[in-house]
């Protein structure tokens, strides 16, 4: 019950799938949880869920790719709350699925400027507040696709590779201070960017679904509560020497 004990948390995308499901446990674990989702309702609905089951959370709308949004809620966070322990930085998109020669710059920036500026710009922002506090752990949101190929996405591969490399040198950068960077690669995991992705493609969500379920040994896709433990490990002092790490949640996909 207690594992996030008087921490707070900023979560990015907490609005949806992974993102909602981890603030939930998160403020169930005693974490003061700060919403930040581009989608107003969505935020809010998380919130209305925490605080309604005696949890404590606040909606900030935020849209990771934008510097300004950025740095003014994170600042708003150290006057609500007074500090940040943990950052999760789970926002992200898929794009469009084009191979390299057929994408167009602003189809390539659209997935960079989330996935990869959105982690750079709350990190940027987080961090001198936590090198006040003398300690802190971000937890970025990679992918399997951010260290292996596939037939598809091309540039949301690039994304979360570049996420990838950003966490190893994150936690380099930091770790004699005390702030832990660990990222997360999860497989497929059954939350509404899924269920989008899947319902684009031919044969629909129940193709997408069978080629999904073929791909991970255990036999089926994961479910959101299964990355929220993971963030949980990574958030709380029980992993307190573990950084640079890099979490597969994936029903054992990347060991093929
Ligand atoms: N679902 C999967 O199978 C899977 C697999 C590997 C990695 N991931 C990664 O995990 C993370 C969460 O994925 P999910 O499936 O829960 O996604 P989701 O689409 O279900 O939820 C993402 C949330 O982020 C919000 N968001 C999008 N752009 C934003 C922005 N610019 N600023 C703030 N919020 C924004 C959305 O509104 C949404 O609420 C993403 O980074 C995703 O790339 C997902």
């Amino acid at each position: 019950m207690d594992r996030l004990k008087d921490k707070v948390a900023i979560i990015t995308g907490a609005g949806a799938g992974m993102g909602r499901e981890t603030s939930i446990l998160f403020a169930k674990e005693g974490c003061k949880v700060a919403v930040f989702e581009i989608n107003e309702k969505d935020g809010m609905d998380t919130v209305s869920i925490i605080n309604s089951n005696g949890g404590n959370a606040k909606f900030w709308k935020v849209d990771v790719s934008n510097e300004l949004n950025v740095k003014s809620a994170v600042d708003d966070v150290i006057n609500t709350y007074g500090k940040i322990d943990i950052l999760i930085n789970n926002a992200g998109i898929t794009g469009v699925d084009k191979k390299t020669h057929e994408l167009s710059l602003a189809e390539w920036d659209q997935v960079f400027n989330v996935d990869v500026k959105g982690v750079f710009f709350c990190t940027k922002y987080v961090v001198p507040y936590m090198l006040k506090n003398k300690k802190g752990s971000i937890v970025n949101l990679s992918s399997i696709y951010g260290t292996l190929g596939s037939h598809e996405l091309t540039p949301y591969h690039a994304a979360k590779g570049a996420v990838f490399a950003m966490t190893k040198q994150d936690a380099l950068n930091y770790a004699k201070d005390n702030i832990r960077v660990n990222s997360i690669h999860p497989g497929t995991i059954m939350t509404p960017l899924v269920i989008e992705l899947g319902s684009r493609m031919e044969g629909g969500l129940e193709a997408y679904n069978k080629i999904m379920n073929e791909k991970h040994p255990i036999g089926h896709a994961g479910e959101p509560i299964d990355v929220a433990y993971g963030c949980l490990y990574l958030a709380s002092d029980e992993s307190k020497f573990v950084t640079g790490a890099t979490l597969y949640i994936d029903g054992g996909y990347s060991a093929m």
